[in-house]
């Protein structure tokens, strides 16, 4: 039997917002720089609760993470993931590492008072596998 599920992974992440607060008001600080792309980080501050955007977009990281280890993958920096919104204001990945360009990543996210959630799905063509990728280093 073929195992259609082989190159499709999903990965989940939730994060408490307090987390977050003490970055909320400093887009310069050492954790906001290595975590975060530009426009991330535009994104978020242009926001009245900075916190809970960044604590989101942290979960979507965690969680491609996650799913990218489901397909084989040892790890990515998370720099090189970005949660960025389409024209119709839809989350959407883009893995900024040339080596992922096949993957297609499929993102939700959610926020309430206290916690920050992320569910991502990827998809790697059924003619690829990980092991033509070298794993590089989290
Ligand atoms: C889009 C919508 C579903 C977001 O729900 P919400 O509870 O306000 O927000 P959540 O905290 O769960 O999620 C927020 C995230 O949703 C994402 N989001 C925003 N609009 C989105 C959309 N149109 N599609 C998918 N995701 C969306 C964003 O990523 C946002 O997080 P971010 O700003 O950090 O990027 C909501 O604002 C909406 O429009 N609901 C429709 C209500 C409606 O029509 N009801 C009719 C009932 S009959």
């Amino acid at each position: 039997m073929i195992n259609i599920l082989k190159n499709i992974s999903i990965g989940t992440d939730i994060e408490n917002i307090k987390r977050f607060e003490k970055y909320s008001s400093n887009k310069e600080d050492a954790f906001i720089l290595k975590i975060y792309t530009k426009s991330e980080i535009e994104y978020c501050f242009s926001r009245n609760n900075p916190a809970k955007h960044l604590a989101a977009r942290f979960c979507a990281k965690e969680a491609v993470y996650k799913a990218l280890c489901g397909l084989g993958f040892v790890g990515i920096n998370f720099k090189e993931i970005e949660i960025y919104h389409d024209k119709n204001n839809v989350p959407q990945i883009k893995l900024l590492n040339k080596k992922f360009d096949n993957i297609c990543c499929k993102v939700s996210l959610s926020h309430n008072k206290d916690n920050a959630m992320a569910s991502v799905l990827l998809y790697l063509p059924l003619s690829q596998t990980a092991s033509q990728f070298t794993a590089i280093d989290h």
